[in-house]
């Protein structure tokens, strides 16, 4: 497996529309609260969302879609809400694998799943091993994520692999065992519901990803939402450390129009 390039090492590629989105889908709650309703009606209504993202996402020509669901620390949450995110995580998995499949979409899921039960881990592995080899998009769910755990995890997956290398390893060592190791970085990331920040997601991968932050509350996040946040993403300047002269000298070389 070819590495994708790391935007701290090389110079990534930037394409008009983004090879990767990562998106924390933030505000059911709120959203119900608003409509008198309880929080898990909410969490039903994101299922819709999600569902037009992937398929904007589809027809736009965007390759990696990754998605927080659940985090590491959602366990937090009142039993009740927590039981009902899983069984809507199941009942979700149950009904919309043969569509990803028959759209091409690759599903794939990151986090721990030793907590969830094994009905569900089953259906995670089932829709995984079913959809593995199609081309289209790609779809990552986060569930019981945390960016910590992912970067832990792979120093003690690398250790274990390669005790030697206990005393000094590089990225490139460590970088087979990160949950997304096959995925380029995102190069937009999206957050719903107006808070400004990270939640302990994709802290290794985020390092230059555009950052797009709305109050739009995931239900009511639709298409039109999504093409604005991509809209934001073709006006930034993204210069990965460098000046925007070189940039712009950069370009001139190319011969790209520099208007
Ligand atoms: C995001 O919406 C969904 C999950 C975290 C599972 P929230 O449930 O966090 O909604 P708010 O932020 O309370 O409105
Ligand atoms: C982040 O949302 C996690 C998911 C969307 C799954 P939270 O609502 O849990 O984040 P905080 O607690 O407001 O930071
Ligand atoms: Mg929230």
């Amino acid at each position: 497996m070819a590495i994708p390039p790391s935007s701290t090492r090389t110079m990534p590629d930037i394409a008009r529309i983004p090879r990767h989105i990562a998106v924390i889908m933030d505000g059911n709650g709120r959203w119900a609260k608003q409509r008198f309703m309880p929080r898990v009606v909410g969490h039903q209504n994101g299922v819709e969302s999600l569902r037009e993202v992937v398929r904007a996402c589809r027809d736009l020509g965007v390759e990696y879609l990754t998605v927080f669901a659940f985090s590491s620390e959602n366990w937090r949450r009142p039993a009740d809400e927590v039981s009902f995110l899983m069984s809507l995580f199941l009942k979700m998995l149950e009904r919309e694998v043969a569509s990803l499949h028959k759209n091409n979409i690759r599903l794939k899921i990151i986090g721990d799943r030793s907590r969830f039960d094994e009905r569900l881990q089953e259906t995670m592995r089932k829709g995984e091993a079913l959809t593995a080899e199609n081309t289209g998009l790609t779809l990552t769910i986060a569930a019981n994520y945390g960016g910590r755990w992912d970067m832990m995890n792979a120093v003690h997956s690398l250790l274990a692999a390669r005790p030697e290398l206990a005393t000094s390893f590089t990225e490139e060592d460590l970088h087979p065992y990160l949950s997304m190791c096959d995925a380029p970085e995102p190069d937009l990331f999206i957050r719903t519901g107006g808070e400004k920040r990270i939640s302990n997601f994709m802290l290794w991968q985020l390092a230059y990803t555009e950052l797009y932050f709305t109050d739009t509350l995931w239900p009511a996040f639709d298409r039109r939402e999504l093409e604005f946040a991509i809209d934001s993403y073709q006006n930034r300047e993204r210069r990965f450390g460098r000046t925007s002269e070189q940039l712009l000298g950069e370009r001139a070389q190319k011969g790209d129009s520099v208007a």
